[in-house]
């Protein structure tokens, strides 16, 4: 999946490219560390029937974006083989009522390339609304940041 320029081509700076095994390893040890660290972080999605993996949705802290810290974002990662399924929408929503029922969060971001309409409508469904544009420091690169706070995902499930 890191692999695969398409999947990778709207993260970070957009020119991060292709991901190698070995940094792959090395995100996959951070992450689980992190569900030790902090109580959340996150999991791979396999699929029902047959069991391959999908892809990955995840909790964690947006520390390239330090203007909207402190803050959780949820995000998603899948093969392109299983976009388009609905797969990104069903596993991340029940990742976002873990948020806020077990980690007790109050709110609840998430950030994209604004050229990256597919994410956008991922967090549309979920319920996460336009805040604002921001700049993240590190590359100058224009992302868009989307939020639901701890009400506003209450009352839409009255
Ligand atoms: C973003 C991503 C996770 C979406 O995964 P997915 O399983 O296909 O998502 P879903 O099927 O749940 O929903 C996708 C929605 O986007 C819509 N969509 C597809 N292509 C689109 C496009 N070019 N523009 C706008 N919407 C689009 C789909 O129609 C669907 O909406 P619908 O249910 O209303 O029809 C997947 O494309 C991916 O892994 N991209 C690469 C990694 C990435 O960019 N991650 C996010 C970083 S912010």
């Amino acid at each position: 999946m890191n692999s695969d320029p398409e999947v990778m081509r709207y993260i970070g700076d957009g020119s991060i490219g292709p991901v190698d095994r070995a940094s792959t390893v090395a995100i996959v040890t951070r992450a689980r560390q992190a569900w030790a660290e902090q109580g959340f972080g996150m999991l791979s999605v396999i699929t029902r029937d047959g069991g391959e993996y999908a892809g990955w949705v995840t909790l964690a802290v947006p520390r390239f974006l330090p203007q909207i810290l402190p803050s959780v974002e949820i995000g998603w990662r899948f093969r392109r083989a299983s976009w388009g399924r609905g797969y990104a929408t069903e596993a991340a929503a029940p990742l976002l009522a873990f948020a806020f029922a077990e980690v007790g969060l109050d709110r609840v971001v998430s950030i994209r390339h604004p050229d990256n309409d597919r994410s956008g409508r991922v967090m549309e469904k979920l319920g996460l609304h336009f805040v604002e544009e921001a700049v993240v420091p590190g590359h100058g690169t224009r992302v868009v940041v989307n939020a639901v706070t701890r009400e506003e995902y209450a009352a839409a499930r009255g």
